[in-house]
């Protein structure tokens, strides 16, 4: 399936290109933002970031014909300052994972699909799902869990994931996602694995540390005046976004409540219904 762009005018309203602007995009996925961003004002340039080479490769691709304007940068966003070295007038981030992660069963990012415990965003890092699965503690387990989950289960979870890993290695997503399932019992349309899919995804990525990281980065090659604005998809993300432009003393929020996707785009796009866009301009 093809990656979506989520909150797409919002982004550009928001945003407020003036010409020739020079703007981030920390997340390029599959580059729907950029190409938006492109098109809206007239000799935009795009520095655009993402730490899985394939994705890049696949961003390349899709945006060839508009290649000359965009810098392709394979790091991490928390990188930015180290490959940023102008003044921008925006900064963008649509933060997680994208539909091409989540429909590649060879990613592991996914319970519906059988394929290894992978889930990292960069192939080069030795941390895996599968590492934390059999590696880390029980303790550590539940911890995560509860943390990065919000899994009110987590204690009874990694107890049969410790239980189950005494037989033998786990290394499949589905053999994961049965144990979770015979561990708890549970009703709801929600599948019983995903918050502890969610809690491993972010661990593996350590995608906390690398939002607050990002944002930092991020401010500091803002031009004053320029903006920030961020999407985000789940609480945890959200609480980190909106409290660095609370606490900044150099930044003023522009949207006081995040901005959420109406109805039709989430009918068409179930992915984006829990985005959350929030935006700030750095002060002059
Ligand atoms: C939600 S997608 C972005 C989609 C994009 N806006 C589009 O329109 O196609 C997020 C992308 O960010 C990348 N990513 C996740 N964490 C990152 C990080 N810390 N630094 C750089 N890229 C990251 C993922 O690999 C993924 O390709």
């Amino acid at each position: 399936m093809k990656h979506v762009p989520v909150l797409l005018k919002e982004v550009i309203d928001g945003l407020s290109l003036k010409e020739n602007s020079v703007v981030i995009d920390a997340t390029l996925g599959l580059g729907g933002h950029t190409r938006a961003i492109l098109e809206s004002v007239t000799g935009a340039r795009v520095i655009g970031f993402d730490r899985d080479a394939r994705n890049l490769e696949l961003a390349k691709e899709e945006l060839k014909d508009v290649a000359d304007r965009i810098e392709f940068v394979e790091d991490s966003f928390s990188g930015i300052e180290t490959h940023v070295k102008e003044p921008v007038d925006a900064a963008f981030f649509d933060i997680g994972f994208s539909s091409l992660h989540v429909d590649d069963p060879e990613r592991g990012f996914s319970f519906m699909h059988d394929g290894p415990l992978d889930m990292r965003y960069d192939q080069s890092q030795e941390l895996t799902a599968e590492v934390i699965v059999n590696g880390w503690t029980r303790d550590e387990l539940a911890r995560i869990f509860r943390k990065l989950g919000e899994e009110s289960y987590a204690a009874p979870i990694a107890k049969a994931i410790f239980v189950a890993r005494k037989k033998g290695r786990i290394t499949r997503t589905s053999e994961l996602a049965e144990i979770i399932s015979n561990a708890v019992r549970r009703s709801g349309k929600q599948h019983p694995a995903t918050k502890v899919f969610q809690a491993l995804r972010i661990a593996v990525n350590d995608e906390l540390g690398e939002v607050e990281k990002g944002l930092e980065a991020a401010v500091k090659v803002l031009k004053p005046g320029g903006v920030l604005a961020v999407i985000s998809f789940h609480s945890l993300e959200d609480r980190i976004v909106k409290n660095f432009i609370k606490n900044r003393e150099d930044l003023e929020a522009t949207t006081k409540r995040p901005i959420k996707p109406g109805l039709e785009e989430i009918k068409s796009n179930p992915r984006a219904r829990s985005a959350k866009l929030r935006i700030a301009v750095k002060k002059v």
